[in-house]
């Protein structure tokens, strides 16, 4: 598909990838915000767990709403998954990790209705001492929903780019071979006219051009 969007990914894939085999980094990857219509769309959140935090238990909230609406409680994770009943009902599925740092959602079957902002809230709760501190995260994701895959501008433009910097190149070659078959055939003839020039010329001159020479 899109080209750069493809590099992104692959990009932080590794970065997953890397973080992964360094267990203790995490990284706060941001959301995808576009979705097509009828896929299934990972609405992607991480919250880093500090040392403080370790012996903390999380509450998760995913909370979805229209442009200008109000925040709904589509899903929780406290101690047990829970969906709410909205008109996601059936379509939410727990994508995240088990140390709880990656707390996605997947919406399965996306629709154009779906297009919204979800705002994903992390508490982490201190259940055993007197005093409990919460640390809390939040973060929103403006999701676009389109009706099909479209090529980005950004994509085509580097595609165009890359056909520009390949015709490019393949004239220079050609001109740079001309070039040097003229160079070549000339010095060829001067050799011609005169023989014992030729024999004069030290061999390593002879080869100066690369490129085989037809009598
Ligand atoms: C969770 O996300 C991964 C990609 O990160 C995907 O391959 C997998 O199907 C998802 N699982 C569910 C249950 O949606
Ligand atoms: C996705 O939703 C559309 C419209 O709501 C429905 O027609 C279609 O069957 C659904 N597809 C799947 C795979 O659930
Ligand atoms: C989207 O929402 C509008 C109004 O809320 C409703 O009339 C329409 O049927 C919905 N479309 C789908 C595909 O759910
Ligand atoms: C999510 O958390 C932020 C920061 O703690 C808070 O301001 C916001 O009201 C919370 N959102 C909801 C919908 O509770």
């Amino acid at each position: 598909m899109a080209a750069p969007a493809g590099c992104l990914c692959l990009s932080s894939a590794l970065l997953l990838i890397w973080a992964g085999i360094c267990s203790p980094v995490c990284v706060e990857v941001p959301s995808e915000t576009e979705a097509v219509q009828g896929t299934h769309m990972k609405l992607l959140c991480i919250s880093c767990m500090k040392r403080e935090e370790v012996s903390a238990s999380t509450v998760v909230e995913w909370f979805y709403k229209t442009e200008g609406g109000k925040d709904e409680l589509i899903y929780e994770y406290r101690k047990v998954h829970h969906e709410f009943p909205s008109r996601f009902s059936g379509r939410l599925q727990w994508n995240g990790s088990k140390d709880m740092q990656d707390v996605s959602i997947t919406v399965l079957n996306v629709t154009l209705n779906d297009s919204g902002i979800y705002t994903c809230n992390v508490t982490r709760e201190f259940d055993f001492e007197i005093h409990r501190p919460l640390f809390t995260s939040s973060r929103l994701i403006h999701l676009t929903v389109v009706e099909e895959a479209g090529e980005d501008f950004t994509s085509v433009i580097s595609e165009i780019m890359m056909y520009i910097l390949l015709v490019f190149l393949t004239l220079w070659l050609l001109i740079e071979m001309v070039y040097c078959y003229r160079k070549v055939s000339k010095a060829e003839e001067t050799v011609q006219e005169n023989a014992t020039d030729y024999l004069a010329i030290p061999s390593e001159n002879k080869e100066n051009c690369a490129v085989p020479v037809e009598e």
